[in-house]
């Protein structure tokens, strides 16, 4: 199983080596009426401020909340307008009916969601959200590039790893049925926002380090494979964005 602080021992290569969320996703936010000035945003599992940075200059009032000490030292010194909270979106006080949006940027999967839920349905005020978003590093309706070829031969080199619990990274509508599981939240919007970036091989390298089911040797054989194949490449991600409203009666 991954361990959820692996993070938090590569801050900064975290902060350098992971790619900005695209702006169609803020625009989209916008766009539904989520996110603008003054909105009251609590985000779970905010890392260095990747989501944080770009919700604080929409105009929104943060409180982010990270378990891992050395993220949250770093997001404070990045994002200072922001309340940093340290600690697990499953344990930290948060006040009743104190925010307007709840954030959680590719940090869904770490979470235990029969605990969140109901906790997140109580700090927000009735008719607030859920925007739930994550990148995932391969976008699988891409038509196949030679170096994703040479990625999934490093994946299929590790033999049979169990999966991890709940849906896989692309199964929208299994995030769609889990989070609106317990009738806390109802489904408002789903966008899949597809994107493209250039990549070197010290980027490739950096970026496969901070993957936590990745190893070292596993990430210098992604970067050679870069150099390989000419030494930049283009990779096609995802990001696909849930939006859901609170419930006013929990359906339980
Ligand atoms: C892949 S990082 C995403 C960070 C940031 N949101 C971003 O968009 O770059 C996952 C984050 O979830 C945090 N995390 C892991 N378990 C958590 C938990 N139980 N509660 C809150 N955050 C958690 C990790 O410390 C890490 O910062």
């Amino acid at each position: 199983m991954p361990d959820p602080m692996h993070f938090d021992g590569m801050a900064d290569l975290y902060d350098r080596a992971r790619p900005p969320y695209p702006d169609a996703l803020w625009e989209r936010l916008r766009a539904l009426g989520v996110l603008g000035p003054g909105t009251r945003v609590v985000e779970l599992g905010a890392g260095s401020g990747l989501a944080t940075a770009p919700l604080v200059a929409a105009g929104a009032r943060v409180t982010a909340v990270e378990p891992g000490p050395a993220l949250a030292d770093l997001l404070r010194r990045r994002v200072p307008e922001t309340t940093v909270l340290v600690g697990t979106a499953e344990s930290v006080p948060l006040d009743d009916a104190a925010f307007d949006l709840a954030v959680v940027a590719t940090a869904v999967h770490w979470l235990d969601l029969d605990v969140v839920l109901p906790r997140l349905h109580r700090a927000l005020v009735p008719g607030g959200h859920l925007a739930v978003w994550r990148h995932v590093f391969g976008d699988p309706a891409a038509a196949p590039t030679p170096f994703r070829e040479r990625v999934a031969g490093i994946v299929r080199a590790r033999g049979d790893v169990p999966p991890r619990p709940g849906p896989t990274e692309v199964d929208t509508a299994g995030w769609v049925a889990r989070l609106t599981a317990g009738g806390w939240f109802a489904l408002r919007a789903v966008e899949e926002l597809r994107w493209s970036v250039g990549l070197d091989a010290e980027q490739v390298r950096d970026l496969f380090t901070t993957f936590s089911e990745w190893s070292a040797e596993e990430a210098d054989a992604a970067g050679r494979a870069v150099l390989d194949l000419g030494g930049r490449v283009t990779e096609h991600y995802l990001t696909p964005l849930l939006v859901l409203g609170r419930a006013e009666v929990p359906d339980r």
